[in-house]
């Protein structure tokens, strides 16, 4: 069986690492490498099939450096999921109104939340080309993923609270770059299924300050929401490209 390898991107975060250690798991029943990459936060969790690489989403040398090591370890890379993301800052939460806006919070979700997959997936897809190559994929197998963690608040025809203007814009422009990609891939890596998730509302550093409103019941752990993406992760066809789809692999209207 050939060795099927993942590159997590953000595996320190609260839903990252959970992802890290979901697919380590699985890897008792299949042989399967895991590159995660950590940003600030040093990673503590080690597995003989794992490696950690530094990246910095939102410098475009710091991901094609990472990538370039991956290469140098790996012909080709069956999986990517970019679980990286901000919400609030150490000056800045979300805002409540216009009157908070301010270009730098702005700028900075810009940068971490919506240009990085599509940075990635610029310097992957030759190791992205390989793995459809290598694996001899055909339109019946397991199509390579590209997956990125999105959120519910960025489609626009879901917004009927208003308010989270540069979150929700910067998930909002995310989604319209996978989208845009799908349909680029869709004509030269036609075993490639890009998607764009909703993980739930998870208890993280990101969602803390905002869990007061959340129902009972409805915190997933971060366990419970990285199993729920890779279990939906696995059923994806490469005809479901271009899809946004919750834990629950129902699909998000744009
Ligand atoms: N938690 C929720 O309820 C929820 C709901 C909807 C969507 N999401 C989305 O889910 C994703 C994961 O969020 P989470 O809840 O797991 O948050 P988290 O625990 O705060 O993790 C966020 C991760 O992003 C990394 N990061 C931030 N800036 C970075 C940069 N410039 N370069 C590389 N890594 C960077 C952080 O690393 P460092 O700390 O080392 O910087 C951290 O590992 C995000 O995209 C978020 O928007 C979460």
């Amino acid at each position: 069986m050939p060795m099927q390898n993942y590159l997590i991107i953000g595996g320190t975060g609260g839903i990252g690492q959970a992802i890290v250690e979901q697919i380590i798991k699985n890897s008792l029943h299949k042989p399967m490498h895991i590159y995660a990459t950590y940003h600030q936060r040093q990673p503590n969790l080690q597995a003989d099939n794992l490696s950690w690489i530094q990246m910095n989403v939102s410098s475009e040398a710091s991901i094609q450096a990472a990538i370039a090591e991956v290469q140098s370890q790996t012909d080709h890379i069956d999986w990517v999921i970019n679980a990286v993301g901000m919400l609030h800052s150490e000056s800045n939460a979300p805002e409540k109104g216009i009157r908070q806006l301010e270009p730098d919070y702005f700028m900075q979700n810009m940068a971490i939340n919506a240009l990085p997959s599509l940075l990635i997936a610029k310097h992957i897809k030759p190791l992205l080309k390989a793995a459809e190559n290598c694996l001899g994929l055909s339109a019946k197998d397991a199509p390579v993923i590209f997956a990125t963690i999105s959120a519910r608040v960025g489609s626009i025809s879901d917004n009927q609270l208003g308010g989270w203007y540069s979150y929700r814009m910067s998930k909002a422009a995310l989604n319209m770059g996978m989208k845009t990609l799908a349909i680029e891939w869709s004509r030269t890596l036609k075993h490639v299924c890009v998607v764009v998730m909703q993980p739930g509302t998870v208890d993280t550093e990101l969602s803390k300050p905002f869990q007061g409103n959340v129902p009972e019941g409805k915190l997933f752990t971060v366990e419970y929401s990285a199993q729920k993406l890779l279990e939906v992760l696995s059923s994806m066809t490469a005809e479901q490209s271009g899809s946004f789809v919750d834990w629950s692999g129902a699909t998000i209207p744009w």
